[in-house]
């Protein structure tokens, strides 16, 4: 989603120019392509860490204080579920357009939860449910403490070891703020996109600019990315981030246990509650998201049913969901084969 005027490779000169003697820029990661993100190794420490750039054409709009103040509550989380900021250089000289912003965090070597999703698609059940629990509880933390993220998606989680870990959190925030500057002062530029979100995991409120975008944004989001882990797909594809964002504003999900009738209805109902176009009327925390996670952990589906003093909790029948979502993407893929091969035998 991030875009950014400057060449990547002039970015990372400066930035090499800024940094020499603290850390050693290695290559981009995300592929080179969208976004400023640096691998690096902190030069005294001897270990990899991962810097994040702000846009450059933002920079002029940081209004210094407020970035300062963003940046550093987001550096007080510290949660097993959350990656955590380890530096940033907060102190750009106004004026000085050279200096570049920038903040660093660990290296976590595992994928992000789409690289998970697109190798692997929509993992059985329980690994969903403990990684979406994951996700709640990271939220949690951070909405107890006022910080809200703003740009939860699956490129935002990091599997640390298969677990799940939240990234930027905090600093979604302070881009907003910069490109809300921007645009006050009537510039568009292309890295204002940075700062708007997902458009197919954003809340409606977040679709209008609306003043009042809270914690519920993000419990929205989680609705989204819970939606994908467990049927494969957002509640809304559309071919255009326009339309995904006209249908984030008006159209109604297809209820999840359409798409996977073998889900726990306590999961399916929370999920669906999160989706709510009016916040009020999604779930009133995070936290309470997790305690329905784990109702819908002990959950066995109806005929499973055995006395549980008589039978070992492992040898309970694994929920057949998995199964059951998966026949969609099995079809879709039988189908896909079977188009090759008649395509194969005309060409060949
Ligand atoms: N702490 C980290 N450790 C390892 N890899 C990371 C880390 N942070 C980011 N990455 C990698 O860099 C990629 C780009 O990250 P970045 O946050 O810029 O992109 P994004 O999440 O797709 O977009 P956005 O700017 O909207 O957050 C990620 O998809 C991930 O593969
Ligand atoms: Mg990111």
């Amino acid at each position: 989603m991030a875009t950014h005027s400057i060449d990547p490779e002039a970015l990372r000169v400066r930035l090499q120019r800024q940094l020499a003697g603290s850390y050693l820029i290695e290559r981009e990661l995300g592929g080179g392509g969208s976004s400023s993100v640096f691998l690096a190794k902190d030069i005294a420490l001897d270990r990899p860490v991962v810097l994040k750039v702000l846009p450059p054409a933002l920079v002029a709009d940081v209004d210094a204080e407020r970035f300062r103040r963003e940046i550093q509550i987001a550096a007080r989380l510290q949660h097993p579920h959350l990656v955590p900021l380890l530096s940033a250089s907060i102190d750009a000289p106004a004026g000085d357009h050279e200096q570049v912003r920038w903040f660093s965090m660990p290296y976590i070597e595992g994928p992000t939860l789409r690289e998970r999703l697109v190798r692997r698609g929509p993992p059985p059940l329980p690994e969903a449910l403990q990684l979406l629990r994951e996700i709640a509880l990271g939220l949690a933390y951070a909405h107890a403490r006022g910080v809200v993220h703003r740009d939860i998606k699956p490129e935002n989680v990091l599997l640390n070891d298969g677990i799940a870990m939240i990234s930027d959190f905090g600093v979604a925030k302070a881009l907003d703020d910069a490109s809300d500057a921007a645009l006050h002062a009537g510039r568009r530029i292309t890295t204002v996109s940075t700062a708007l979100g997902t458009p197919a995991y954003m809340a409606p409120e977040q679709v209008v600019r609306s003043a009042t975008v809270d914690h519920r944004a993000d419990l929205y989001a989680f609705g989204c990315v819970a939606y994908e882990v467990l049927t494969g797909d957002p509640p809304f594809v559309r071919s255009t981030l326009r339309a995904t964002m006209a249908a984030q504003l008006a159209e109604t999900p297809v209820p999840i246990l359409k798409q996977c009738p073998g889900l726990p209805p306590a999961l399916a109902e929370i999920v669906m509650r999160c989706l709510a176009k009016e916040p009020l009327e999604r779930p009133a925390s995070a936290a309470w998201i997790v305690r329905a996670i784990e109702h819908a952990m002990a959950w066995t589906p109806a005929g499973a049913e055995t006395d549980a003093a008589a039978v070992p909790a492992p040898a309970a029948a694994p929920p057949p969901v998995a199964a059951q979502c998966l026949r969609r993407s099995i079809l879709g893929t039988a189908l896909a084969l079977v188009a090759a091969a008649v395509l194969w035998g005309v060409l060949g």
